[in-house]
């Protein structure tokens, strides 16, 4: 396993180590707390949807420079520490043979959901190369954010992808769920077919993240945004070992893995078991049991509940220090929301965020920092 102070990519890329988003995915100490959030550009965003006026989202996420430029926009509009490319985690399911797409008001839409081993055995795992669209956008980040910004610090960038549960969940269902009826009877089925699909979403995935890092991704986030719909047995059997590999093997190409799903309090012991290097709490459990339950030797990403933006500025201001006061300024803690900005959010909320984040999480980590204790309570 890779140690985090002969991480490749942090000497690689930032010899100065002047990356406090970098930093604190490996529990280096850092001047203060890095701050960026789930669905940075997006909907409640102006600038995004004067983009989508003239613009589909897969025409955005197919052209390199709008991407790119969706991209940079968001993450210097907030002042944040780390820009997520602009993409969409099914942008996989074209060059694997399943055609989809994004239907408005209801998401994305999988014209023939797989439900069978011979639909299975058909898909395709040898055109990766037809994602280049987004590595490309990721030079072009990158480049943009090649020089440290006014403060010294190196602006993180972010590639990511679906996890193998996450991403088989829109193939078998066709589109987003309630109850995973049937993808969960794909996985019961104890046949060949779950564990194939499994096997070739992660040849995918591989290939795609080190596209990615081979652009200039610092680290890969990978989402399991609906592995709460698994009981703690389920994960384990059917979705615990093709993660961990898949996360074992980005981890490989050098990079930071952040692992992040959606209502996964039970889950998080497992989670931590993929060797993930950070993992994403959602905002319904307190970030220091989150982090108790991942243990001390692991980073923790989150976790203020989206839809405090829309609350009045004393109670979002209380919500961002009690983030803060649970992290207590342990190295290893990047605030981020517990899922992503919805749509309608005030932009200058999100804002007021970011300026409480760096001068409140300046002072937690200075408070933190004479014992640089990485125990957690
Ligand atoms: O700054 C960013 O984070 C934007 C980049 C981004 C998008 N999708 C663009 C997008 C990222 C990181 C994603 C990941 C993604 N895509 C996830 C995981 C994150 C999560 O929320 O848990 C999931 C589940 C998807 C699949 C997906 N894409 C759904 C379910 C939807 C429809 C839901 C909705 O909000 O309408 C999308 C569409 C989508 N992808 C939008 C954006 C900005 C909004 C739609 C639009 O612009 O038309």
């Amino acid at each position: 396993m890779i140690q985090p102070e002969q991480h490749p990519a942090v000497l690689d890329s930032h010899p100065e180590g002047s990356s406090r988003f970098i930093r604190a995915c490996l529990r280096q100490p850092v001047d203060r707390t890095p701050v960026w959030f789930l669905r940075q550009a997006g909907r409640y965003m102006p600038e995004y949807m004067a983009v989508r006026k003239h613009h589909s989202l897969l025409e955005i996420c197919r052209s390199p420079n709008i991407a790119a430029e969706v991209t940079i926009t968001a993450a210097e509009r907030l002042g944040v520490d780390a820009a997520i490319i602009f993409a969409d985690l099914l942008l996989p399911f074209t060059p694997m043979g399943l055609d989809f797409e994004f239907v408005a008001g209801e998401g994305p839409v999988v014209h023939t959901p797989i439900r069978s081993l011979e639909h299975i055995q058909s898909l395709r795992t040898d055109r990766v190369d037809e994602l280049q669209y987004v590595a490309n956008a990721i030079e072009k980040v990158a480049a943009h954010f090649a020089a440290p910004r006014h403060d010294g610090d190196h602006l993180g960038i972010i590639g990511f992808c679906g996890a193998p549960f996450t991403l088989a969940s829109y193939m078998i269902e066709g589109g987003s769920s309630r109850n995973y009826i049937h993808t969960k009877k794909l996985m019961y089925a104890g046949d060949a077919a779950w564990p194939l699909l499994m096997e070739k979403l992660v040849t995918v995935l591989v290939a795609y993240a080190a596209q990615q890092v081979e652009a200039g991704a610092d680290v890969i986030q990978i989402f399991d945004s609906w592995a709460g719909a698994l009981s703690v047995a389920d994960y384990r059997q059917y979705c615990l070992a093709p993660t961990t590999e898949l996360i074992q093997r980005v981890k490989a190409l050098g990079v930071p893995v952040i692992y992040f799903g959606v209502d996964t309090a039970s889950l998080l012991p497992s989670m931590r078991e993929t060797t993930a290097d950070v993992i994403g709490l959602d905002w319904r459990i307190p970030l220091d049991e989150g982090w108790r339950a991942v243990g001390p030797g692991c980073a923790v990403q989150g976790n203020l509940d989206p839809i405090t933006l829309f609350a009045p500025e004393a109670v979002l201001e209380a919500r961002v220090r009690e983030v803060l006061n649970l992290a207590a300024g342990r190295p290893g803690h990047i605030f981020n929301l517990g899922h992503g900005i919805v749509p309608e959010t005030p932009v200058e909320n999100v804002i007021r965020v970011v300026e409480w984040v760096k001068q409140f999480g300046a002072a937690a980590s200075a408070q933190a920092r004479p014992g640089e204790s990485t125990h957690v309570r």
